[in-house]
């Protein structure tokens, strides 16, 4: 009974927390997530409910015992890994449509942190540091690859960043961009092209 209590409680926390959440704190936490995490506070308490109940078969040796522990592990590493590819493609429909123009859009986008890109760039001063500086990122692209155009290097920055890695940084940025439908692709590029 006090595990249901509990279970309840704590389902009833995740559904109500995000009502107290500010949008500007930039904190998501949408449908997917709660459902998800809803599901493994279940499945936990089912699990201690199952640890409580008196007549629990205790396993009849320690190579069972030990297996049943590595099933257990090894399914839920598997659902989060799941879980964890499939999130990020829903998540990227949240922001970017709202705004007006592509470059609106695109900028939206860029700030979004489900994209991720400020996290590592910076523009105009603002941003991380573990990737280059954007503040002039369209004219430093014309010149970075002779026979490219400036679109055509950003694209390939985006789409496959491991084709030309920017001199003294490492080769971390991840192909997020590939995941963006091709009218939000375009947006982020038509603000990246912005940045004289
Ligand atoms: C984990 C950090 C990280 C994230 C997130 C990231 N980048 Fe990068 N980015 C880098 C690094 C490091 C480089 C330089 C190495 C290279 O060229 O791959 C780079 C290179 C670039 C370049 C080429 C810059 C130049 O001077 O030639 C562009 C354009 C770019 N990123 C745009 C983006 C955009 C847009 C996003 C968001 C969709 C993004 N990056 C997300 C780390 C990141």
């Amino acid at each position: 009974m006090r595990i249901l209590i509990a279970v309840v409680a704590i389902i009833a926390l995740i559904w109500l927390l995000p009502l107290f959440l500010s949008v500007e704190s930039g904190l998501k936490f949408g449908l997917p997530y709660r459902v998800f995490f809803s599901l493994i506070v279940i499945f936990v308490g089912f699990v201690f409910y199952l640890l409580r109940a008196p007549d629990m078969p205790s396993p009849k040796s320690a190579g069972r015992a030990v297996a049943s522990v590595a099933i257990v592990f090894v399914a839920s590493i598997g659902l989060i890994v799941l879980f964890a590819n499939l999130a990020p493609q829903f998540a990227f429909e949240s922001k970017g449509s709202a705004a007006g123009t592509p470059i609106e859009s695109g900028k939206a986008i860029f700030n979004d942190p489900n994209a991720g890109c400020f996290l590592c760039h910076a523009v105009g001063g603002a941003g991380g540091t573990r990737g280059p500086d954007l503040s002039h990122v369209a004219t430093v692209a014309s010149k970075r690859r002779p026979a490219m155009s400036a679109e055509d290097y950003l694209k390939e920055s985006l789409l496959n960043p491991s084709a030309y890695v920017v001199p003294t940084f490492d080769n971390i940025m991840p192909p997020i961009a590939q995941r963006l439908p091709p009218e939000k692709l375009n947006d982020l590029l038509t603000y990246l092209m912005t940045l004289k």
